[in-house]
């Protein structure tokens, strides 16, 4: 295990009914607030009606920004800026996913910042100071609700980066797992694959001696591979709701299942040169490369991939090699994502070899990526290919 150190500051109000504590939580922050959400979910479930109405009755002024969009795009974070700045916001409240998130935390971070906010996603600059957000997620899966990360695309430029700061992580999450029952099942099915995703980064490590933070990986994805069948039999299934939801915080809240342990996030930066160029849903994208990532770099350590075959899908090992029991396990993996309706093939989205260069060329525009195996342009390349 690596030296670390772990701090979240995120402070986590979980269970059915509680975003009606939106206004007391609120409150201490100010009185003017930004209210971000996404194309009208929230308008649909009621949820935005209640909300406002709990911040109105304390005594809440709210200004909004409507519209972000999924994969949410730089213009919009400049308007959300812009917002703030002609209201003098004192916090911004994002509803929704990790999009609506994502964005307000761009915001939050932009509105301290006199020059292009873009400049945090290209390395220019480094977030010093933010407004303080909280957010109501409507959405398990990317663990934005805490942690300190957002993602943007700058669509003119077919760019999508991301970037990190302390000063983002929502002062507050609201978790409550019955605002995530109107999600559509392709957006639940993202949200496992991209839960998931989030452990396989960090578990699949070279970092020796790390038995904890590994059981604690194997722990989230059973879980979410226990409760899924349940989420897509029973949308309104409260209790697998909950867990699925708690499992896409743990997953990506600062590290904390995989402290000390050095994590890849290749594939992350693959999918989101594919997104960035054809907009796709993260979670999809990740659905068809992830099994191929797997394929390519299992040799680094095959006792690792062997490990996740027994503990994870139970695979016997008798009569089998280590190779052939890792493969079993990726072989599960795809099995899985097919088996919940994920999409198998970049084809799916029609996407054909036109962009393969561009996308492996800015995967890997600041150097080789991933650690478990070092991605150079070529290798991310042939990646691509095995999943068009
Ligand atoms: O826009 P609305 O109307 O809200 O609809 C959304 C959207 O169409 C809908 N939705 C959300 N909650 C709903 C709902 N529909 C019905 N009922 C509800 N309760 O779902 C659609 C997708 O929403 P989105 O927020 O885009 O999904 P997700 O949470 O998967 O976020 C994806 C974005 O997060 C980034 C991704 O790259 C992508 O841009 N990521 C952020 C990370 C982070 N901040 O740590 C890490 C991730 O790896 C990821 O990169
Ligand atoms: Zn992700």
């Amino acid at each position: 295990m690596n030296a670390f150190q772990f701090v979240n500051p995120t402070r986590i109000v979980f269970g059915e009914g509680a975003a009606a504590q939106i206004g007391e939580l609120v409150r201490p922050f100010g009185s003017r607030v930004l209210l971000v959400y996404g194309s009208g979910s929230i308008k649909r479930s009621g949820l935005y009606d209640r909300t406002l109405e709990t911040l109105v009755q304390a005594g809440v002024t709210v200004h909004e920004l409507a519209g972000v969009e999924p994969n949410p795009r730089l213009t919009t974070v400049n308007r959300g800026i812009a917002l703030c700045r002609e209201h003098e916001i004192e916090f911004i409240l994002a509803v929704g996913g990790g999009s609506v998130i994502d964005a307000a935390k761009a915001i939050a971070a932009g509105v301290k910042y006199d020059g292009d906010v873009w400049d945090f996603f290209v390395g220019k600059a480094s977030v010093q100071g933010a407004l303080p957000l909280g957010t109501i997620l409507t959405l398990a899966a990317t663990g934005s609700e805490m942690n300190g990360s957002g993602v943007i695309t700058h669509w003119e430029e077919k760019l999508k980066r991301g970037f990190g700061s302390i000063h983002v992580y929502p002062r507050f999450s609201i978790l409550d797992p019955t605002l995530t029952y109107t999600v559509p099942r392709d957006h639940t099915v993202n949200g496992i694959v991209d839960i998931m995703s989030h452990v396989f980064e960090q578990y699949f490590s070279l970092t020796e001696n790390t038995p904890l933070q590994e059981r604690l990986c194997e722990s989230v994805l059973q879980t979410v591979i226990e409760n899924a069948d349940p989420v897509l039999a029973n949308p309104e299934d409260p209790a697998a709701r909950g867990n699925l939801m708690w499992c896409g915080t743990v997953a990506l809240n600062g590290g904390f299942i995989s402290v000390g342990m050095q994590n890849d996030w290749a594939t992350h930066m693959i999918e989101h040169e594919v997104s960035a160029v054809y907009d796709i849903p993260h979670g999809a994208g990740l659905a068809v490369l992830f099994p191929n990532w797997m394929s390519y770099v299992y040799s680094s350590r095959v006792s690792r991939f062997v490990q996740y075959a027994e503990r994870v899908w139970g695979i016997d090992r008798a009569g089998r090699t280590d190779e052939e029991v890792a493969v079993a396990g990726i072989e599960a993996t795809r099995d899985f994502f097919t088996r919940i309706g994920a999409p198998s093939r970049l084809a799916d989205f029609g996407i054909g070899e036109e962009h393969l260069d561009r996308m492996a060329d800015e995967a890997v525009r600041y150097g080789a990526i991933g650690s478990f195996k070092k991605l150079e342009q070529a290798d991310v390349r042939r990646i691509l290919e095995l999943s068009l």
